[in-house]
């Protein structure tokens, strides 16, 4: 069901402050940003081997970002799965009784659908499963 590591969601405050340090010290591929404005975040891709982490800063004061951050400051958010079918995937999970925040997909960054899993039913890791939008 689930195909690789697509990305790992790290909340920042600042794009601005943290594009640097990946792409510059790190050395990592930036790919862009853009606005999601369903989830209330400005998303920027940097690409590592297969994989990408995604930086998420909040655009509004009830983003969830912003409650995440005034919680748990900067960190790792959350991870994300690739499924080549998500309804499928989503279906699937219902069945087999895995708790869902998301019971049919919604829109994320790069035209992907997203869904999360509820972090009681991942051990408190926030927990997307993701296919990549064409
Ligand atoms: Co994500």
């Amino acid at each position: 069901m689930l195909t690789k590591i697509n990305h790992i969601g790290i909340a920042v405050k600042s794009l601005e402050i943290s594009i640097p340090f990946y792409r510059d010290q790190l050395g990592m591929n930036f790919e862009g940003t853009e606005e999601v404005a369903e989830q209330k975040v400005k998303v920027a891709f940097l690409q590592i081997g297969e994989s990408r982490i995604e930086l998420l800063e909040p655009t509004s004061d009830d983003s969830p970002i912003t409650s995440f951050l005034a919680k748990k400051g900067e960190g790792i958010h959350h991870m994300a799965y690739e499924v080549d079918d998500i309804e499928a995937a989503l279906a699937e999970m219902k069945k087999n009784g895995t708790r869902l925040i998301d019971e049919t997909p919604r829109r994320g960054a790069h035209n992907s659908l997203i869904a999360f899993l509820h972090p009681k039913a991942t051990g408190g890791v926030l927990t997307e499963i993701c296919q990549a939008g064409h």
